[in-house]
């Protein structure tokens, strides 16, 4: 199974920062075998590419991409317009395009359709708030999540699909989930991946929500944990560094 070390790095870098970070990352050895993806702001996708072309240890994503192909639809970005700028994986449904953005997962699914005949690998949030947890119903609500999600996809199966389960309640909390529930909801998530046949695919399994240099090690031990989503300690280079370590 791939690995991943994913970097989001959301709305938070500016030019300025980014030259500096490639400056520090690209210096380290980044030859262990996990594959490391930046996904930078779209406006900066071109930017970072030509900053890590020459580095073939590093793929690029971006953080979102429209269910449409093209037409009138301000602030979106297409498929053929993240390819053009050389990325091979898109961040689809993020806990913070749903909730500040009200993306739903029929819109998930949308995206995915358009992804899944592409050669951009997807990788799917999935979460549920702290509420949902506190009410006993994670297990309903991830399951529901992934049914509507994968609802009517014709699975390419030579196809690489990555889901990161992210509980919302341990997104920029500095809380991540304990090493039991991320081991107990990924065994979750494997059986219904085999309920809805989607057991020949080829799928990673990631966690995100306050991962970091102290916890890394430790969830990365768990059965199951394919690899990280990691939003704030992705954007610095050398925090990120330690973690892509620890594979
Ligand atoms: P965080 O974010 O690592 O800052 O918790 C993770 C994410 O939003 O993907």
């Amino acid at each position: 199974m791939s690995k991943y070390c994913i970097a989001n790095w959301k709305m938070y870098m500016s030019k300025k920062n980014i030259d500096s970070y490639f400056e520090n990352f690209l210096s380290k050895d980044l030859n262990n075998n996990c594959n490391i993806v930046i996904c930078p702001s779209s406006i900066h996708l071109d930017y970072v590419n030509k900053l890590s072309e020459s580095n073939k240890s590093i793929s690029l994503g971006s953080q979102n991409v429209s269910e449409y192909e093209n037409g009138a639809y301000t602030g979106e970005n297409s498929l053929q317009m993240i390819k053009e700028s050389n990325c091979d994986f898109a961040i689809i449904g993020h806990s913070e395009r749903r909730q500040i953005f009200h993306e739903s997962d029929i819109d998930v699914n949308n995206k995915l359709k358009v992804l899944n005949n592409s050669n951009v690998t997807p990788i799917i949030c999935i979460g549920e708030t702290l509420e949902e947890r506190e009410s006993g119903i994670t297990r309903e609500v991830l399951k529901n999540q992934f049914k509507r999600i994968f609802n009517d996809i014709n699975f390419n199966l030579s196809k690489e699909f990555i889901i990161a389960y992210e509980p919302i309640w341990a997104i920029g909390t500095g809380k991540s989930a304990d090493t039991e529930t991320i081991y107990s909801i990924h065994k979750f998530l494997k059986n219904i991946i085999n309920e809805i046949n989607l057991n020949n695919c080829n799928i990673c399994l990631l966690y995100g929500g306050s991962v970091n240099e102290e916890n890394a090690s430790e969830i990365l031990a768990v059965d199951e944990v394919d690899g990280f989503l990691i939003g704030s300690a992705s954007i610095d280079a050398d925090v990120f560094y330690n973690i892509y370590n620890k594979f």
